[in-house]
Formats: structure tokens, sequence, C-alpha cells
């Protein structure tokens, strides 16, 4: 049976996720075979045209769900009535850069489109931020936003999560389906912690399997330290390397697992990563838009409690809580929050 129509709000319609993104949605990818969408594309005047091009190119798929296409230069005609908004506009990185080096080049995006969600979107408007740096981009749109209820703003590190368990996998010969309860926590950018301390691979603690595999614990926390961590926080700066620019079918998939376990729930699949506003958990402090391991019921995300943080994984914590801390500190003084 055919549900209600979902409005999506997308900006930067006219860049590379947003291409990728959007026949994921027309198909039924994020939000199933039986609920209808209606898009509603954001672009700079710059970007109308190619966002136009994506426009046609729905259309000529034919897809079944796909109510409505709408296309538009102004913030508040494009979050209108928005049920859900992918925050994906921004300029991104290029070699050499770190994604903080964007803040001042982007922040300023997210202030009027958080006011314009603040003023115009449905009652139940969820908000995942993609564009970069996302977790403080989270932060400035959710500051803008006082009316809107400050969880329903986070930001991607699906990506992140999805990473670690492509390397896992590789590492264990094991399939991704197989490996559970990961975490990043803290924001998305080279500080962010890559955690396997709780995951588990066919059953079995991910630590142990690691210990067996490279002959012992010392060797195990040595791939970790050495191997695993950075190659999983500076996986971006790897594709930009290879590919010559930002990832793009990835973050695009990564944005539609974010949402979709969001809103269909997380299930009895474990948990994954979001960044979301912290209410003070694991010593984040509140307000922070911070990565942890989180559930959804299909309402809310839950961050997951009473997990035994050891030394190591608090130090590597409190880094990424504390470049965050800096990166708030730095859009105050910009006068963006
Ligand atoms: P892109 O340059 O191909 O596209 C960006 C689009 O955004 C452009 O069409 C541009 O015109 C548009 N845009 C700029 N300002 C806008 C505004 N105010 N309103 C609406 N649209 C606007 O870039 P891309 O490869 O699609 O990447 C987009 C962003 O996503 C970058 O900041 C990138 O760093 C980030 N990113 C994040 C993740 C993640 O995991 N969080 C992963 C990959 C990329
Ligand atoms: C990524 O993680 O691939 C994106 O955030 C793009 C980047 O700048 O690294």
């Amino acid at each position: 049976m055919s549900r209600a129509s979902v409005t999506i709000t997308l900006t930067g319609a006219g860049g590379q996720i947003g291409y990728a993104a959007l026949f994921r949605i027309a198909a039924g990818d994020l939000l199933g075979p039986d609920t209808p969408v209606r898009l509603r594309l954001l672009e700079i005047p710059q970007g109308l045209r190619a966002a136009e091009g994506a426009a046609l190119e729905l259309q000529d798929a034919a897809f079944p769900l796909l109510e409505d296409v709408e296309l538009t230069d102004d913030p508040g005609t494009a979050f209108d009535g928005a049920n859900l908004a992918f925050l994906i506009g921004a300029r991104p990185r290029t070699a050499g850069m770190e994604r903080g080096d964007l803040l001042a080049a982007n922040g300023g995006i997210f202030g009027p489109q958080g006011r314009a969600i603040n003023d115009r979107a449905a009652d139940d408007v969820r908000v995942a931020v993609v564009g970069n740096p996302a977790n403080t981009n989270a932060l400035i749109a959710q500051s803008n936003a006082p009316d809107v209820p400050p969880e329903r703003f986070s930001a991607l590190t699906r990506l992140d999560h999805n990473r670690a368990l492509g390397q896992l996998s590789a590492a264990l010969d094991v399939p991704v389906s197989h490996i559970r309860d990961v975490i990043i926590w803290g924001n998305h950018s080279a500080s962010q912690f890559p955690d396997v301390a709780h995951a588990t691979a066919e059953g079995r603690p991910v630590p142990d399997v690691l210990a067996a595999r490279f002959g012992s614990e010392a060797a195990a926390r040595a791939w970790l330290v050495e191997a695993f961590i950075p190659r999983v926080a500076k996986r971006g700066a790897e594709i930009i390397e290879v590919r010559g620019s930002s990832s793009v079918a990835s973050a695009a998939s990564a944005a539609i697992d974010h949402v979709r376990d969001w809103v269909l729930g997380t299930g009895d699949r474990g948990w994954t990563s979001a960044a979301i506003v912290s209410d003070g958990s694991y010593g984040v402090p509140a307000g922070l838009v911070s990565s942890f391991p989180v559930t959804s019921d299909g309402r809310d995300w839950t961050i997951v409690d009473e997990l035994v943080i050891d030394e190591f994984s608090r130090t590597r914590i409190e880094a990424s809580v504390l470049e965050l801390q800096e990166e708030r500190e730095a859009v105050r003084a910009l006068g963006l929050v």
C-alpha cells in the first residue's frame, strides 16, 4: 500500500554528491518501495543549470515513486514543508587542505539555511549535514533554528563508519555484514576516533580476532594505531589523492544509509555512528555536534550508553572533541552561532 509522500530538500543538487544521491532517493533506496517522494532542489544561481540537468534526467528515468521535482535558489522555497533535508551544498576541499580549512568558505551557508528550516520546514523535519566541515556546519544550522528541537540536526560520520567496516572486513576476511558495533567518535576530520573495542566479527570480539590474526595483543594494537585508525581517519584525503577530487558515490551512499537508518530505524542490526547534538554523554560537552554510537527507533537517535571506555580511547575521544570546541570558538568569532 502506498504511503503519504515525503518532501525531501537536497542542497547542492547541481554538484557531484547531489547527482549521485538524487537517483537513489528517487528509486526508493532511502525510504523503501512504498513511499513516494517530492524533491526540492536548492542551488546557488551558478549551480542552477547543472541542477536543472539533473532534474531533466530524473524525469527521463520515470521513477514510479517520484511525485514532483522543484528547483530553486531561494532557501525559504527549498525548505518549505521539508520533512527531510540533506545539506550537501558546500565547497569540497582539495589536496593539501584539512576539512576545517573550509569553515570560512562554507560556514556562511548554514546560518541562512538553518533560519529557513526554522521558518518553513515541516514540524517533523530531520536534517543531515554533509557539507564540510560537517559537524560544525550542523552546529551552525542548528543554532540558527531555535524553534526546531536540536535533536533533529545531525552530521554525517556514516562514511567514516562504513570505511571502518570496509577496512576491518579486508583485514579479517569477514564480510561487512558480519561485523557489528564499530564506533566513530568525535569530528568528521583526521582527529576522529574509529573504535573497534566493542565491535564483533561473526559474533567474536574484534580485539580477540585481531590478536589471533596478528599473533598477539600488542601486534593487534600496533596495527590499530599505525594502520587502521589513520587509514580510516585520513581516507578522505586518500580518495582526493587517488581520484583527484573528493569522495562522491560513497558519500552519497553513506548519506542515504544515515537518513534511512534514522527514519526507518536501526532494528536488530546493532548500532551505527552519527554526529548529533551532545547531551553531555561520555564527557562530550553538551551542545557540540559530535559522533557517537547510536541506534534509532525510527524517530530519534539514542546514544548507546554505559560503554566502558579505556584510557587509550578516552584520550582519542578528548582530542577530537577538543578540535570541535576549537571549531565552535572559530565560528563564534565569525558570528555564525
Ligand atoms: P561539488 O562542488 O561537486 O558540489 C557542491 C554544490 O553545492 C555545487 O553545485 C554548488 O553550486 C552548491 N552550493 C554551494 N553553495 C550552496 C548554497 N549556499 N546552497 C545550495 N547549494 C550550494 O561538491 P561535492 O563533491 O558534491 O561535495 C559537497 C560537500 O560535501 C563538500 O563540502 C564536501 O567536502 C562534502 N563531503 C562531505 C562528506 C562527509 O562524509 N561528510 C563526504 C564527501 C564530501
Ligand atoms: C570525505 O571524507 O571523503 C569527505 O569529507 C571529503 C573530504 O574532504 O575528505
